[in-house]
C-alpha cells in the first residue's frame, strides 16, 4: 500500500554533514579498511510536497544556481539507468527520489526540494553525498516523519554511484551515521562516538578534479603494475589498523607518523597535486604532527593534524600567509538528522 495516505507532514528538512577521510582512500574501493570522521559543515535540504497522479520533482539549488523539473517521464528513465543523454547536475538528487518513492512504495508525489550546503564543492570533503543525503532525509521525513540513517545511508549510494561512477560507499556512510566509521566496501560500518579533540586543519588547493576520473586511474595503476600496487594497498590496510588504534588511545604522534606514511603512498598511486605537496610541507614545517591529501586528491583539500588547538590555528595561518583557503576543523556526531 502507498504510504502517501499517512503522510504526516506535507514538509520535510534534513542536514547532514561533509567527511574527512583520515586514513584508507582510493585502496578502500579495492577492498581494504578506511577510516573516515563527520565533519561539521553541513548542507541542509528542505522539500515541500503534494499529492500528484504522477512523480514529479523541482530542484532548487541556489549556491550552484541551478533550478531542474523533472517530469515523470524523466524519472521514469533515471530510475530505469535509461537516461543516457542531457545528464544534469542535479540527476543524483532525482535518482534519490526515485529510489525513495521506490522504498517507500509511494506511487504520485510532486515534490519541490530546496538545497543549501556549506560544503566547498569537489574538495574533497563529501559535498556530493552530503547533498544526496541531507535530500534522502528530507523526503523520508516528509513521508514517514522521520528518518532511519541506514535506510538514508542505502539510498544515498545510488546517488553516489550516479556522481562517481564506483564509490566504495564510505562517503555517504559516514556523513549518514557521523562520529567515526570504519569501514570496508561491502561489510557492515563500524561506527564510534568521536570523543577526544581530533585537532585538524584543512587547507584547499581549490584545484578541481574528478573523482570518478581519479579512481578510476588507480584502477588503471593497479591493472598495469598489480604486484607493486597490491604492496601499498596492503601496507595502506597496516596504516588503518594502526590508525585505529591510534585514535583509540588519543595517540596524536603515532596518528601523525602514520598521516605522512599514508600520503607518501597516495603520493605514489599518482593521486597527490604539487600544491597539496606544497601544503603537506607547510604544515609540517609548522609544527603539524602530520600531514596528508584526503579524499580522492589531485587537488581538493589536505588535512594537517596538530598538537592542540592554539597549533592548529598557527598551522593555519601559516597555510594562509602561502595563499590557501585554510580552516581549522570541527568534527561531529552527528549524522544525518531532520531539522
Ligand atoms: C573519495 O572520498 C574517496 C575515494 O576512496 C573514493 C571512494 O571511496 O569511493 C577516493
Amino acid at each position: 500500500m502507498s504510504h502517501i495516505n499517512k503522510l504526516l507532514d506535507m514538509n520535510g528538512c534534513a542536514t547532514a554533514p561533509a567527511k574527512v577521510i583520515l586514513f584508507g582512500e582510493h585502496s578502500v574501493v579495492h577492498g581494504t579498511p578506511a577510516i573516515a570522521v563527520a565533519l561539521n559543515l553541513r548542507s541542509r535540504a528542505h522539500v515541500q510536497v503534494e499529492k500528484s497522479d504522477s512523480p514529479q520533482l523541482t530542484v532548487k539549488s541556489p549556491v550552484m544556481g541551478l533550478e531542474i523539473s523533472f517530469s515523470s517521464e524523466r524519472l521514469n528513465a533515471l530510475g530505469r539507468s535509461a537516461l543516457d543523454t542531457n545528464p544534469t547536475p542535479l540527476d543524483p538528487i532525482a535518482l534519490a527520489f526515485c529510489h525513495v518513492l521506490r522504498s517507500t512504495k509511494t506511487k504520485g508525489l510532486r515534490a519541490t526540494l530546496t538545497i543549501d550546503s556549506e560544503i566547498p564543492i569537489g574538495a574533497g570533503l563529501g559535498s556530493s553525498a552530503s547533498v544526496a543525503t541531507s535530500s534522502v532525509g528530507a523526503f523520508l521525513s516528509a513521508l514517514n516523519g522521520e528518518i532511519d540513517s541506514l535506510q538514508v545511508r542505502e539510498i544515498a549510494f545510488k546517488s553516489e554511484e550516479l556522481t562517481h561512477g564506483k564509490p566504495s560507499g564510505i562517503d555517504n556512510t559516514v556523513i549518514a551515521l557521523g562520529g567515526l566509521v570504519y569501514f570496508i566496501k561491502g561489510q557492515a560500518p563500524e561506527r564510534k562516538e568521536l570523543s577526544a579533540e581530533i585537532p585538524l586543519v584543512i587547507a584547499n588547493t581549490q584545484i578541481p578534479r574528478s573523482t570518478a576520473t581519479l579512481v578510476s586511474n588507480v584502477a588503471a595503476l593497479f591493472k598495469r603494475k598489480p604486484k607493486a600496487i597490491q604492496y601499498l594497498f596492503d601496507s595502506i590496510s597496516d596504516i588503518v589498523e594502526q590508525g585505529l588504534q591510534a585514535l583509540l588511545k588519543n595517540d596524536l604522534e603515532d596518528l601523525g607518523e602514520l598521516m605522512d606514511i599514508n600520503h607518501g603512498i597516495l603520493h605514489a598511486l599518482g593521486v597527490s597535486h604539487p600544491l597539496l605537496d606544497r601544503y603537506v610541507w607547510i604544515a609540517r614545517e609548522g609544527g603539524a604532527l602530520g600531514a596528508k591529501l584526503t579524499g580522492a586528491g589531485g587537488g581538493g583539500c589536505m588535512i594537517a593534524l596538530a598538537e592542540d588547538a592554539q597549533h592548529a590555528d598557527e598551522i593555519k595561518q601559516d597555510l594562509i600567509k602561502a595563499g590557501a583557503d585554510a580552516f581549522t576543523s570541527v568534527l561531529t556526531n552527528k549524522g544525518v538528522e531532520t531539522c
